[in-house]
């Protein structure tokens, strides 16, 4: 924390215009090692997100946070159609560079990827929607990146109304966040991820900043150790700062609620198991179906 102002983003990162946390590349650049091997998801997250687009019978995937391609590219493997969108271009660079070295396999030759934010994302990709997609994904807590500019939520429902809009009737839209009413009540979030097996994460440094008594902003300190150590053989550890709207689960239960109707399905998971097998969870992950 600067010792006047509390900063939010690292340094560099625009705060005018489009926020795009990742805009400085620093994030972007040790991404891959914060989320570990690609080839080595955890199973229990491949067989899940898998598993559940094919028992649905989902073909065609839209992935609304696609970041550098991650789990994109893992359901293009899974023999899956992908259109992948992001606002950073920075993490949007390395998908597009995945999608150059593969472009001699059929599926990576036919993956559509482009720049569009989740404000603008029906007419940003109107020519892609079609009749919908089977399914919508928003992983690995990047809807929460959405801030709460005006104090009443309204950009996340725009954003979320948006992500309904490209779901097909009978199609499904998932979507995840941390266990934030467990990082508003203990200052403190777990550093073991559901999504990624990387060995290099040494610590996530938390802050919640309160205002009126509200939990209004979560900033986490992400510290990773590179191989490459210095002539003393000390580790390099690398950092970046992001920052969250820490969506309580009822809230955000009751916004999908009211944005997908009541006649749509709406499961949550803690951490891909049922919410009455698990204490504490890491993640929810909220999986709805639209209504046909
Ligand atoms: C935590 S990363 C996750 C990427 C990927 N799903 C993963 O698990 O590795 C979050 C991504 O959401 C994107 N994002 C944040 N706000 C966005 C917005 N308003 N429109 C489009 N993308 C956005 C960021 O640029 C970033 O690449």
């Amino acid at each position: 924390m600067d010792s006047t102002v509390f900063r939010t983003r690292s340094h560099g990162t625009p705060a005018e215009g489009v926020k795009d946390q990742y805009a400085d590349g620093k994030a972007a650049k040790v991404w891959e090692f914060f989320i570990g091997d690609i080839k080595q998801r955890t199973q229990n997250y491949r067989d899940f997100l898998v598993g559940l687009l094919r028992q649905k019978g989902c073909h065609r995937i839209l992935d609304v946070a696609c970041g550098t391609g991650v789990d994109s590219v893992m359901l293009l493997e899974e023999g899956f159609e992908v259109v992948s969108i992001d606002a950073s271009d920075k993490m949007l660079k390395y998908a597009l560079k995945s999608r150059w070295e593969r472009r001699k396999e059929p599926a990576f030759d036919k993956w559509i990827i482009e720049e569009a934010n989740w404000l603008t994302l029906a007419s940003d990709i109107s020519h892609l929607i079609g009749e919908g997609f089977d399914a919508v994904i928003c992983l690995g807590n990047s809807f929460a990146h959405m801030p709460d500019t005006f104090d009443d939520q309204r950009e996340q429902r725009q954003a979320l109304v948006n992500f309904e809009r490209c779901v097909r009737p009978g199609g499904l839209l998932l979507i995840d966040h941390r266990n934030y009413d467990y990082i508003i009540n203990t200052g403190q979030t777990p550093p073991k991820c559901i999504y990624y097996n990387s060995e290099h994460m040494m610590d996530i440094k938390t802050s919640v900043l309160f205002v009126s008594g509200k939990p209004k902003i979560v900033t986490m300190d992400y510290m990773i150790a590179l191989d490459n150590r210095n002539k003393n053989n000390i580790e390099h550890v690398n950092e970046f700062r992001l920052s969250y709207y820490p969506h309580r689960l009822t809230v955000f239960r009751d916004m999908l609620t009211e944005i997908f109707s009541h006649g749509a399905k709406h499961i949550i998971y803690g951490d891909f198991k049922p919410l009455n097998q698990i204490k504490d969870p890491g993640f929810y992950i909220h999986v709805l179906q639209k209504q046909l």
